[in-house]
């Protein structure tokens, strides 16, 4: 039997990148998929995309840091499929070319801050309730390695991601009570749309995937196949955690100054 057999999950920023990953794997695996997502073409590809596949799904345009549009997300699911039992708050935005702390406009900050962390808080605020009277169900947040490891010219980003992490601990120890299990997952490096510029770079993919002990940057389904895992009743007893999935990439200590040194050039810092 399918791992998501009877499920159904709400995938926000499911039109690009990892969301799109985890919209498409969630289908083959037997949910219906909601999705919401701010860039109206995507959403029309996505939800065409899953139902070519086969999928029952819908895409609603919308901004995951708008009340109303993170609960008409969840009213659709429970009036399409009669329940909700797994949200993914997956969009999140930066902004490439990222000033440093010190130039960095209140607007770049509250735009950050409103996608990356307080769309998951609306988005779970809408979605508890439905999850808890489908008799629990489990959230997944994605965060990035960034909570944990900051780079300069980050700006808010690795900011939002510690928020979101701590955002996931709190809600696991509030949300438990209903057998609902919230954990986070931090991707590494991946080459999504968000950061295509990086890439783009001469030499750049050589050498990032030179620096991580599995020898590759990430793939979207890396992450898709973690977050079936923890959307399935195989995790039934894990919550509040944080996976990192990043191919060791932490684990070698980029943060370590002589590593960040020899970086710098590449990351565009002189
Ligand atoms: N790509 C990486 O290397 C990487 C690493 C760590 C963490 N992440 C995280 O993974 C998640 C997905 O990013 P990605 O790399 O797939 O990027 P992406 O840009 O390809 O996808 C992000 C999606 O979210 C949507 N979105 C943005 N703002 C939204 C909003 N306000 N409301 C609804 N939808 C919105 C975008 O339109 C897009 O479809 C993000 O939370 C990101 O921070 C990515």
């Amino acid at each position: 039997m399918s791992r998501l057999e009877g499920k159904v999950a709400l995938i926000t920023g499911a039109g690009s990148g990892i969301g799109q990953g985890i919209a498409e794997l969630f289908g083959a695996e037997g949910a219906c998929v909601g999705v919401l997502e701010i860039q109206p073409q995507w959403a029309k590809d996505i939800e065409a995309r899953l139902k070519s596949a086969g999928v029952k799904a819908f895409a609603n345009q919308g901004d995951v840091s708008i009340a109303k549009d993170a609960q008409e997300a969840v009213q659709r699911c429970v009036r399409e499929w009669g329940r909700l039992d797994i949200l993914v708050n997956n969009a999140g935005t930066s902004v490439q070319g990222t000033p440093t702390l010190i130039e960095m406009s209140e607007s770049e900050w509250d735009r950050i801050m409103a996608v990356n962390v307080k769309g998951p808080f609306l988005c779970t605020q809408a979605a508890a309730p439905a999850i808890r009277a489908a008799g629990g169900g489990s959230i997944i947040n994605i965060s990035s390695i960034s909570a944990r490891s900051c780079y300069p010219q980050r700006g808010a980003y690795s900011m939002s991601k510690a928020a979101l992490e701590n955002f996931t601990l709190q809600s696991a120890v509030e949300l438990g009570q209903w057998r609902i299990r919230v954990n986070s997952i931090s991707p590494g490096w991946f080459r999504t749309r968000m950061n295509a510029a990086v890439y783009e770079r001469p030499g750049e993919l050589a050498r990032r995937n030179a620096t991580i002990p599995l020898g590759r940057i990430g793939a979207v389904e890396d992450v898709a196949r973690l977050a079936v895992f923890l959307a399935s009743e195989e995790s039934d007893y894990i919550t509040g955690e944080s996976i990192e999935i990043d191919g060791g990439l932490l684990a070698a200590a980029l943060k370590s100054s002589a590593e960040l040194a020899r970086l710098r050039p590449n990351l565009g810092i002189s």
